[in-house]
């Protein structure tokens, strides 16, 4: 599948990512060496990996229990917002936009 990633400096990149591996979408955008941390390795426990979904199919922008108390302890976090490590890589990020909202290392 394709999908664009926006970094914190507004550049876009496509990227491809293989649907049936079972990666999340954190995992590959580690992968892409894009600068999230994932300090606690995909548990929904640092919000490291937040993004926001800016387009994309509207479940997507829908956060799990979970992600919200993570992200609800954020400074800032948006109704798009997501946990990158949350996100699983299917057919429904399929050209989706997805922007780096973590802290920027
Ligand atoms: Fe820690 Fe996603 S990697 S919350």
């Amino acid at each position: 599948i394709n999908f664009t990633v926006e970094d914190h400096d507004g550049n876009r990149q496509s990227i491809e990512a293989p649907d049936d591996m079972g990666l999340s979408l954190m995992e590959v955008l580690k992968a892409s060496e894009y600068p999230v941390l994932a300090t606690c390795g995909g548990m929904a426990l640092c919000a490291t990996c937040h993004v926001e979904i800016l387009e994309g199919k509207s479940e997507l922008g829908v956060a799990t229990d979970t992600e919200l108390d993570q992200l609800e302890a954020l400074p800032e976090y948006f109704p798009t917002s997501r946990l990158a490590c949350q996100i699983r890589i299917s057919d429904i990020l399929e050209g989706s936009v997805v922007k780096l909202r973590g802290e920027d290392n």
